[in-house]
């Protein structure tokens, strides 16, 4: 026990998936784990058979007590604001779960306390963290010659149950940030404007908006469009997606799982011959939440900020909340952070 010290709030379903990549991390010992239902805490702990690993009802007790390094919070968004602010007022940096938090007034609460508190506050976009996506990422940089057009298809028809079935803008809300902040890293550029629909089909068993198709304006000139839906059975995507980036020099895709593919220009002038390109394997520090972990870790040692930081993520976070807010009004909105 001589890696940094973690303490981990919220032991749902995602608290345990983090319980587990923080145990795995060679770099991070899990001291301490928080939840206002402490039961589900010390059954967690149980079950995962974890050892020294202190359970609390609340975040400043256990701030106090165990005097953590950094804490992950993975509790449900609304507790998002109230977790980051206790941490970061004692200065303790945060690896946070999407969202930033419930709404853009608390997002921007927790983005100014980390600049004045001076303390490390980055969100865990753990779909960031794919190979895949990396590589498809490096196609577009080096082969296409910049992207014009991109284009993300989500289609899946989960049964989740419980709290998405009944929420409002469950896709929107609960989903798409992941596709939005993927476009923004795709292509260096920040979304300027949005005009979205979002709608529930008759046969949708989600309360709420289960589908929704969005056009945003981007720097530089880029157009990215976005189709999907929770309740599209048949012919799924992934969920990472299916994409299209379309540039000078041809078209590049990526259903989500396989290899990343080009058509690419051969010749020059007026020869319109095309050829296949592939992409360039890239490394990543881990999938998913082991390489947010892994990445954040490295940012507490070097000072050096990781991709997820909250300032960055802010922009991400904005995307989703003007889709809602052109979908509300039906205008095209602009995307303000
Ligand atoms: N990145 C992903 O792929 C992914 C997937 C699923 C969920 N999530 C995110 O992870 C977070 C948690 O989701 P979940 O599905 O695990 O939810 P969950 O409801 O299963 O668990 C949340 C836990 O937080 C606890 N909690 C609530 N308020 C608290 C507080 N103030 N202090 C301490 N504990 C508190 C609850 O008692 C509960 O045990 C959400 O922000 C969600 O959006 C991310």
């Amino acid at each position: 026990m001589n890696g940094l010290r973690a303490v981990l709030v919220g032991a749902g379903s995602m608290g345990k998936a983090w319980a587990k990549a923080v145990t795995a991390s060679p770099e991070v010992d899990l001291v301490g784990w928080v939840d206002i239902v402490d039961q589900r805490a010390r059954e967690a702990v149980e079950v995962l058979g974890l050892a020294g690993v202190a359970v609390e009802a609340e975040i400043g007790a256990a701030l106090a007590s165990l005097a953590p390094d950094f804490v992950v919070d993975a509790t449900v968004p609304e507790a998002h604001h109230e977790v980051t602010t206790t941490c970061l007022q004692n200065g303790v940096p945060v690896l946070g779960e999407k969202p930033l938090a419930a709404t853009m007034e608390e997002a921007r609460e927790l983005v100014k306390l980390s600049e004045h508190t001076s303390t490390l506050f980055v969100v865990s976009q753990n779909r960031r963290y794919n190979a895949g996506l990396a590589s498809f990422r490096g196609l577009l940089a080096e082969r296409l010659g910049g992207v014009g057009h991109l284009n993300a298809e989500f289609y899946r028809a989960p049964h989740f149950g419980g709290f998405r079935d009944e929420m409002d803008s469950p896709l929107l809300l609960d989903m798409a940030i992941h596709t939005f902040d993927a476009a923004r890293y795709l292509t260096g550029a920040d979304a300027l404007t949005v005009a979205c629909s979002e709608f529930n089909p008759p046969w949708s068993w989600y309360r709420g908006a289960a589908s929704a198709v969005a056009e945003f304006e981007m720097t530089g000139g880029l157009r990215f469009s976005y189709q999907g839906s929770w309740c599209a059975q048949g012919f799924e995507t992934s969920w990472d997606s299916s994409w299209r980036a379309v540039g000078p020099s041809g078209s590049a895709l990526w259903d989500g799982t396989t290899d990343p593919v080009a058509e690419l220009l051969a010749g020059t002038g007026g020869d319109h011959r095309l050829e296949r390109a592939e992409a360039t394997p890239v490394a990543i520090p881990g999938l998913g939440i082991e390489g947010t972990l892994a990445d954040f870790v490295t940012a507490l040692r070097t000072g050096e900020a990781p991709m997820g930081e909250c300032h960055d993520n802010l922009r991400s976070l904005a995307m989703v909340f003007a889709a809602l807010e052109s979908t509300r009004t039906g205008r095209r909105v602009e995307v303000g952070t």
